[in-house]
């Protein structure tokens, strides 16, 4: 599949390490083509690994993860393109986080609407599905670092784009019990606002790599 990861960070390189690893077409996505993080990655990844601009990346992949700075991501998805995200998947991997105020974190945005959503009204006709922002992303490309049944959750409003992200995750080495579908777009406010919690645990657990599972009990 042809893949645009829209980001050069720790996210955006993680993703589409193990996205070209497992065969895909790959190319990382930032402002400004050349970028020296994004060159190095497709140097590394190889062929057919590529790097561009935004637009460039997602005018030439079916399938888009947005895995920019989440207090960005609408002017990079805007710098993206309407058309360039028009019917395609956009997995939104962001979260909304604020720095300027120091540590802990908060976010630009909650209770009532969330980033996935300010995302899908700005771009109505990309299929968002939010997935994958609840945990560090070395656990999201490699779930096995943590031991046990554990949860990777996903939301957005239409079922078929959902489905192609749940084959993603199974890539990944999800098992299919341990994807999460929480219905529509609206559930990416409780995924995001989980985040804030995450930060804490992970004081208490000492490190990112962890993750929260659900335990049933007869209904
Ligand atoms: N760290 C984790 O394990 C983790 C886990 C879950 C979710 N997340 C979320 O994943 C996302 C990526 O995190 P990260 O730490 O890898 O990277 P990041 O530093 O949050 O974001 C880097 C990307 O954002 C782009 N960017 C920054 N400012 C911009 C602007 N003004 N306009 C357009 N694009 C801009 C950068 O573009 P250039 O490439 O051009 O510099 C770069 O590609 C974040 O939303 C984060 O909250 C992170």
């Amino acid at each position: 599949m042809r893949i645009a990861v829209l980001g050069t960070g720790m996210v955006g390189q993680t993703i589409a390490g193990k996205l070209a690893a497992l065969g895909h077409e790959v190319t990382m996505g930032s402002r400004q083509a050349g970028n020296e993080r994004a060159v190095a990655w497709a140097r590394s990844a190889g062929a057919p690994a590529a790097e561009g601009s935004f637009a460039d990346a997602a005018s030439r992949s079916e399938v888009v993860v947005n895995a920019t700075s989440g207090a960005a991501s609408l002017e990079a998805l805007a710098a993206a393109g309407a058309a360039n995200l028009a019917g395609k998947v956009l997995v939104d991997v962001a979260n909304p986080l604020d720095f300027s105020h120091g540590m802990p974190p908060t976010l630009t945005v909650a209770n009532t609407d969330s980033l996935g959503e300010q995302i899908q009204a700005a771009f109505p006709d990309a299929l968002v599905v939010k997935a994958l922002n609840t945990m560090n992303c070395r656990v999201m490309v490699e779930p096995g670092l943590v031991p046990g049944s554990h949860m990777v959750m996903l939301c957005g409003n239409d079922g078929g784009a959902k489905a192609t992200v749940a084959e993603l995750l199974a890539g990944f080495g999800w098992p299919p019990a341990d994807v999460v579908d929480l219905g529509d777009l609206t559930a990416a406010r409780g995924m995001e606002m989980y985040v804030i919690l995450w930060v804490r645990l992970m004081g208490v657990v000492g490190g990112p790599d962890f993750n929260i599972g659900v335990l049933r009990g007869d209904q």
